[in-house]
């Protein structure tokens, strides 16, 4: 028996139905040696990806930057960090993706630029009041001498969200908002520098070919008049929840700035893309960023942070798509990206640990792995089959867990460091991919440099120790993709299965029917030919397993 059915998917824009593939460029692939990933590694990896069936790539920020944050504190917009090569790199990087038909969506992040950004040294060196500081969050301290935080916001990686200024006679001065690290001072988005100077950073990409951005913290960028304390609910976290939204996230006027950028894609050929990422609850308010004049897509971070537990996985499978289609827009989903635990890990993780806290040798409840990569699988069929546009994280589809035994002197997220080491951070994340079993740093570099160390057990989860072994992680997502074209099953409406067993949840999607057996007993097979399963099955559905059926 079916219940209803969901609204289609309108329009056929590619990026309604697109699965994107992140870069993490540090952590890709390496062809200078030194132990970094640069934009000629992504190159020469291409038809790789070409292979595995993506339609598009995301790739974090490579611009000029400190490497506070990993390239997420941008010190010029508009050029590339030596550390990942040139222009002349990323012009030719979009030439050969463009000629395997991958489109090419790159990182903006306007909500604060690095300290060594020239906007930010003109603030420093000018008066307090003048032009240049109004690009930033400047304040007088609170108290008698100025010497308490004009507020008491709190940055995401721990510690204050203010810093103070020493000023050049050596006296202290203004304090500075920055809501992540210290080196990361926000912008201020109601001074027209600002917005024009963004204008011309997203035209600079866009006459490079872009096919569109990914916009980083895109809930910040406006915070609410007169910066007033925030007392933060302990069980929403630093982004908010349902119940709260901070006096920094989610405030209306951002939704003038995307009007402006939508306006700016919208002048160019093509189909252009701005995706954000806002971490904005419930899903219904994060749906007013994809209205049809503001951005294309949100990541779907409430979908992310569910539990693999049949019930909720089918409650929120419903809403993000209703709540989604409700303003025009797809659904998208994802399951990793590099600011949270590995799904292969998270899914066996007894405490709830999404967003930034990470894993590391000293952390509590460590995770089964065999359990992990067996849900991990089961979550990625099940997700793949979904209408809409999915999100995939390199890696991912090599299986890899969490790196946990990331020793404390390698780690270089600033989370770690401003919470003296009580958070590990997202290191575990991003640790460099394994292409060649039998290769210094597994292929990664030519030279066996690689930023962070490599798991000795990642080895055996090479990509060319899994390409062509039927059962391998690397051949299920091929087979799921191209399963997903051959069948149109993210343009097709998604019919819920109302019979499908205790535990499990099942849905068709055109001529496929899906079922997921989350945390039931073994059950029987959809009736059909069997088009892919997540792992090994004989003649039942047992718990943590996804198959596809062509009914
Ligand atoms: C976003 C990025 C994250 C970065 C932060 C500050 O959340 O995904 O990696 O640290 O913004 O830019």
């Amino acid at each position: 028996m079916n219940s209803h059915a969901e609204t289609p998917v309108t329009g056929n824009e590619w990026w309604r139905t697109a699965v994107i593939y992140q870069i993490y460029p540090r952590s890709f692939a390496d062809a200078s040696g030194d132990g970094v990933g640069d934009l000629r590694g992504i190159t020469g990896r291409l038809d790789q990806l070409e292979a595995l069936g993506v339609d598009a790539i995301w790739l974090s920020p490579f611009y000029t930057s400190p490497q506070r944050d990993a390239g997420y504190d941008v010190a010029d917009f508009t050029d590339v960090d030596p550390l990942f090569g040139t222009l002349a790199d990323f012009d030719e990087m979009v030439t050969e993706a463009h000629a395997r038909g991958l489109r090419v969506i790159v990182d903006i992040v306007p909500n604060h630029t690095s300290d060594q950004h020239e906007w930010f040294q003109q603030a420093i060196a000018a008066a307090p009041g003048s032009p240049e500081r109004d690009k930033y969050i400047f304040r007088p301290g609170r108290g008698p001498s100025g010497a308490e935080p004009p507020n008491n916001w709190v940055s995401v990686f721990g510690g204050p969200a203010w810093t103070r200024l020493v000023d050049t006679d050596g006296t202290p001065g203004e304090w500075y908002l920055h809501l992540f690290d210290t080196s990361q001072p926000d912008l201020n988005w109601a001074n027209d520098g600002v917005l024009a100077g963004f204008d011309d950073v997203l035209r600079f990409w866009l006459d490079r070919g872009v096919d569109g951005f990914r916009v980083d913290v895109a809930h910040g960028l406006i915070k609410a008049e007169g910066l007033p304390d925030f007392v933060v609910d302990e069980s929403a976290g630093s982004m908010g929840s349902e119940a709260q939204t901070p006096p920094f996230w989610a405030q209306e006027g951002v939704h003038d700035v995307w009007r402006r950028w939508r306006r700016v894609l919208e002048s160019y050929e093509g189909e252009r893309i701005l995706a954000a990422e806002a971490w904005v609850y419930p899903l219904s308010k994060m749906a007013k960023w994809v209205r049809s004049d503001e951005m294309h897509q949100a990541f779907n971070f409430a979908y992310l942070e569910t539990p693999w537990e049949a019930a909720a996985m089918r409650e929120i499978i419903d809403l993000s798509i209703s709540e989604f289609a409700a303003v025009g827009a797809p659904s998208t989903w994802v399951l990793s990206n590099h600011d949270v635990v590995r799904h292969a890990t998270r899914l066996s993780l007894s405490a709830d640990n999404p967003q930034g806290h990470g894993l590391g040798p000293r952390s509590i409840g460590l995770p089964n792995p065999v359990q992990g990569l067996r849900r991990a699988r089961a979550a990625t069929l099940l997700m793949l089959a979904l209408p809409g546009s999915s999100y995939i994280y390199q890696g991912e589809e090599l299986g890899l867990p969490e790196a946990i035994d990331v020793p404390d002197e390698a780690r270089e997220d600033p989370t770690f460091f401003r919470t003296n080491g009580e958070r590990y951070g997202r290191d575990g994340c991003r640790v460099p991919l394994p292409w060649n079993a039998d290769a210094p740093a597994y292929g990664f570099s030519t030279t066996g440099a690689a930023w962070l160390p490599q798991p000795e057990a990642w080895r055996d989860l090479a990509r060319d120790a899994q390409v062509g072994v039927p059962d391998s992680t690397l051949e299920m997502y091929t087979t799921a993709l191209a399963l997903r074209r051959e069948f149109g099953t993210a343009m097709a409406t998604l019919e819920w299965l109302d019979d499908a067993p205790d535990g499990c949840i099942g849905f068709r999607v055109g001529e496929v029917t899906v079922l997921a057996n989350i945390d039931g007993e073994p059950v029987s097979l959809p009736a059909g030919e069997v088009l892919g399963t997540s792992s090994p099955i004989t003649d039942t559905l047992p718990a943590d397993t996804t198959v596809w059926v062509r009914t």
